[in-house]
């Protein structure tokens, strides 16, 4: 799991000014809105002896504990009050949680779960067709018990379809098939591709008449570790653009928010039929993808036979190593070894410029090469 980037924290919908309980990147968190209406996510660990902020209240624009009342700032972070220490105390220095950015798009809560500074900070995927005429949307959310880069992976995986999405391939029927020569997209945060392949016609009803002759195209790429598109073009006019964002919850669960625009039938009745559909293909995805073994992706590509349909897969993996290598990855052996003892928080950047922190910062693999993230730069 890797530190600095975007996460979906929940749908905009489900934050309010109750405090909303979330686990992301194997650490807890709280988010809620405050009296502005304003979106915050924060370290969920009170620092005075461990109680889970989630559980506490909001009052105004603050989190309060609800062991012994300490309150927290949901702009930065700071603690505002300790009760016991009787009114106009000096609140200690040490008295802070981790703050995260927040933005609000396409209907969801993002956090920037990170250290670095805003220029430096990758940007969440653009969605072209956000607010665009002509394009219809439905979305669905759900949890894998699954690894999220192994699901990624599928996503981004050409030679699947045929045998796992009945309604997309001749599930091996076909002698004649193979996987085209893959042509690398290759973009800023992400890796892609777009092939032509033969598919049956498509049999549902909420499909009937989308199919164009010939061959359709379909592709996808993602953007950073843990969001991704697809693109489905059934025919020059017919296109279903999906874009998931995942929310790793620790190694062996994440959640998807996946947001799905099309071209055709934009009738509101056909956002039911092409939801139900949706559900039912992420359904055969993840019944094989939630019994992979291991359960994570092996360390070594020794481990696996990888052929060329597997191109994008492997620029996927180089690019999850410049991101190891940038030190963003998670030691999360480190962490699960020390879990009993030791509560640890995703590092926020106020921790480039506040010291005195109570939790300390999950532990990272150490960065390698010239890349420097500039919080090693500034120690
Ligand atoms: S543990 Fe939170 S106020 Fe004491
Ligand atoms: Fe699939």
């Amino acid at each position: 799991m890797f530190i600095n980037f975007w996460y979906p924290a929940c749908l905009s919908d489900e934050l309010t000014n109750k405090p909303l309980h979330l686990k992301m990147l194997g650490c807890e968190l709280v988010a809620f809105r405050d009296s502005k209406g304003q979106p915050h996510v924060l370290s969920n660990t009170c620092v005075h002896r461990g109680a889970s902020l989630a559980h506490g209240k909001v009052k105004g624009d603050c989190i309060e504990c609800p062991y012994h009342g300490w309150q927290y700032q949901g702009a930065d972070g700071a603690c505002t009050k300790i009760p016991s220490l009787g009114k106009d105390a000096k609140i200690p220095a040490r008295a802070k949680i981790d703050r995260y950015p927040t933005q609000e798009k396409y209907g969801l809560v993002f956090a920037f779960l990170g250290d670095l500074p805003e220029a430096e900070r990758p940007p969440l995927m653009d969605i072209p067709e956000w607010g665009q005429e002509g394009w219809a949307i439905t979305r669905m959310n759900n949890q894998w018990k699954a690894n999220y880069l192994r699901s990624q992976e599928n996503t981004l995986d050409p030679a699947h379809t045929e045998f796992v999405h009945p309604s997309m391939g001749y599930q091996g029927g076909r002698e004649d098939y193979s996987v085209p020569d893959l042509k690398v997209i290759e973009r800023d945060w992400g890796v892609g591709t777009m092939t032509t392949f033969v598919s049956p016609d498509l049999p549902s009803s909420s499909m009937k008449g989308v199919k164009g002759e010939g061959g359709m195209e379909a592709g996808a790429g993602n953007h950073g570790p843990a969001h991704a598109w697809t693109y489905l073009h059934f025919s020059k006019f017919a296109m279903a653009h999906q874009y998931s964002f995942k929310q790793p919850i620790d190694q062996f669960n994440f959640k998807s928010f996946f947001i799905q625009f099309r071209t055709f039938k934009l009738e509101a009745a056909v956002d039911g039929p092409m939801y139900e559909r949706s559900m039912a293909v992420a359904e055969q995805d993840r019944v094989v993808v939630e019994r992979l073994t291991p359960a994570l992706t092996p360390e070594s590509s020794t481990e696996e036979v990888m052929v060329k349909s597997d191109l994008v897969i492997t620029r996927f993996r180089e690019l999850l190593q410049t991101w190891e290598d940038n030190g963003w990855r998670i030691d999360v052996d480190q962490m699960q070894a020390m879990k009993d003892k030791k509560v640890f928080a995703i590092p926020s950047p106020a921790r480039r410029q506040l010291k005195g922190w109570a939790i300390d910062a999950v532990p990272l693999l150490p960065a390698k090469g010239t890349a420097q993230t500039s919080r090693q730069a500034a120690e």
